[in-house]
């Protein structure tokens, strides 16, 4: 079983940051949850990540990417202190790389690299028994890559870097795209033969094939068709070149699987969002994180959603920002809406103009049309809330409950003190400040709140 190496310690000199390049993200992700995925999936034995620049940070989201696949391989970080090149992050590994027999060595920057890529990689590195094989792709613009240079019958004999390069070899335009397999064996022999005597003083892994060739390994390249999926991000144009084009096949694919997209080129919708068939996406909408939208449901325009799961038959109208959220099937919300952690509205619940929900959770048929604020309240089931009502749920030092029973009736411009209890099938009068409980059944109204008489059962 194969290891794979992940180069992921340098800081991207070319992205201009002060945040490493493979913490970037791309559609939603960081580049180096990329790589990782990739890896996992290659389902290899062991998975060694390189990290140096911002070591826990990359760290952290290597893991946090590791986490969303299961049965993941283990994750062993090697910390590369100081970045002297490719082939110091695999010196810096070495101790690592102990009992390890083959390794398939691939960088943080390149997020679309398939699987099938790497598990075709490995099959040829074993069927032709090479001690290192390289995966070269023919770019119509190799600037900045390294060039694979062979000899007059083709064979491989060494990986020339840019800035090193003669006029002849820049015309080259078989590239390297730093993707290896090595015999583990061969790989640590090389390692030992790296110097810097090169244009930028550093230790390149580019120059290990041919030092295993030199000491009479066998080095093999497997030449790739496809160098969009080869490509590296090396700067924030080649960063948003990419974020486009997966933005498009995201787009595409749910078009394609039954969801209207009014206008695809307005319409941002991340990698890890599901949508149901025949819901429709107006323009200028943006969904993020692991969205779940159900079968049926209208999103209007302006409208932003992070992390929500919204059911079948939902609609939302017009500027709404909505995040961690649950909605449950054919209610409505917005436009002009705010809901935030963890509210949770229920089945056919109206949500109108100017409300903003908060770690709430309101029942179904439950209405609050206009200009309320809700927080840390649980609101029973076909409770009406009238306009302008607020949940006083912050005391100064404390976040409190509000606790609203079915059938209530909230009249306009209610304060609702917390922590405070509305029984069921109680009715407050409009501008009562509620500081008691009010018991079910009964009429609440003024300053401080009075309970003025029991009503009749409906
Ligand atoms: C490298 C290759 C080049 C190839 C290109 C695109 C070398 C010397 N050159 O150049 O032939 O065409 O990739 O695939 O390998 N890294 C570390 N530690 C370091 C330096 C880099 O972990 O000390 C990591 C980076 O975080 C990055 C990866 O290695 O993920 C590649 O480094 P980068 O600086 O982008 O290499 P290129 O200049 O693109
Ligand atoms: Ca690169």
């Amino acid at each position: 079983m194969a290891d794979v190496m992940i180069l992921a310690a340098g800081l991207g000199t070319r992205m201009k940051s002060g945040r490493a390049k493979v913490l970037h993200e791309l559609a939603g992700r960081p580049l180096i949850a990329y790589s990782v995925r990739t890896a996992l999936q290659v389902m290899p034995g062991r998975i060694l990540v390189v990290v140096g620049h911002q070591a826990s940070e990359v760290e952290a989201a290597a893991r946090q990417a590791a986490k969303s696949i299961s049965g993941a391989s283990e994750l062993v970080f090697v910390n590369q202190k100081e970045q002297r090149g490719t082939g110091h992050a695999v010196l810096a590994a070495r101790d690592s790389l102990e009992g390890s027999r083959t390794l398939l060595v691939i960088a943080g920057d390149g997020p679309l690299i398939k699987p099938e890529t790497l598990r075709h990689l490995l099959d040829v590195h074993y069927s032709n028994k090479n001690d290192a094989s390289v995966v070269t792709v023919l770019m119509d613009d190799p600037t900045g890559y390294g060039r694979v240079v062979t000899d007059t019958g083709g064979r491989f004999l060494h990986i020339v870097e840019q800035k090193d390069a003669t006029p002849e070899q820049l015309l080259i335009r078989e590239v390297c795209v730093s993707i290896y397999c090595f015999e583990t064996r061969a790989l640590a022999a090389a390692l030992d033969r790296l110097n810097t005597d090169n244009a930028q003083g550093e230790y390149y892994l580019t120059d290990v094939p041919e030092i295993i060739s030199r000491q009479g390994g066998k080095v093999g390249t497997v030449q790739h068709a496809d160098p969009e999926e080869l490509a590296g991000i090396n700067t924030r144009v080649e960063l948003a070149e990419l974020e486009r084009k997966l933005r498009d096949q995201k787009i595409r694919q749910l078009m394609l699987d039954g969801v209207t997209i009014v206008d695809p080129a307005t319409t941002y919708i991340h990698q890890d969002v599901s949508i149901g068939q025949d819901t429709t996406i107006h323009p200028q909408v943006v969904i993020n994180g692991s969205s779940r939208i159900g079968r049926g449901c209208t999103i209007h325009s302006w409208t932003y959603l992070r992390d929500v799961n919204l059911s079948d038959g939902v609609t939302i109208k017009h500027s709404c920002v909505i995040e961690d959220t649950s909605i449950a099937s054919s209610a409505s919300v917005g436009p002009f809406a705010r809901l935030r952690m963890q509210a949770d509205v229920g089945d056919g619940a109206v949500i109108g103009n100017f409300v903003e929900v908060k770690k709430s959770t309101l029942g179904p048929g439950t209405k609050a049309q206009h200009l309320t604020y809700l927080g840390d309240a649980t609101i029973g089931s076909n409770v009406n809330i009238g306009a302008g009502t607020i949940t006083c749920n912050y005391d100064g030092v404390r976040k409190n409950q509000t606790t609203i029973e079915d059938n209530v009736k909230i009249g306009s411009d209610t304060m609702l003190v917390a922590p405070v209890r509305v029984g069921k099938g109680a009715v407050t009068g409009a501008g009562a400040v509620v500081t008691n409980d009010i018991p079910p059944d009964s009429l609440a109204v003024g300053v401080p709140a009075v309970v003025k008489k029991k009503l009749g059962k409906a």
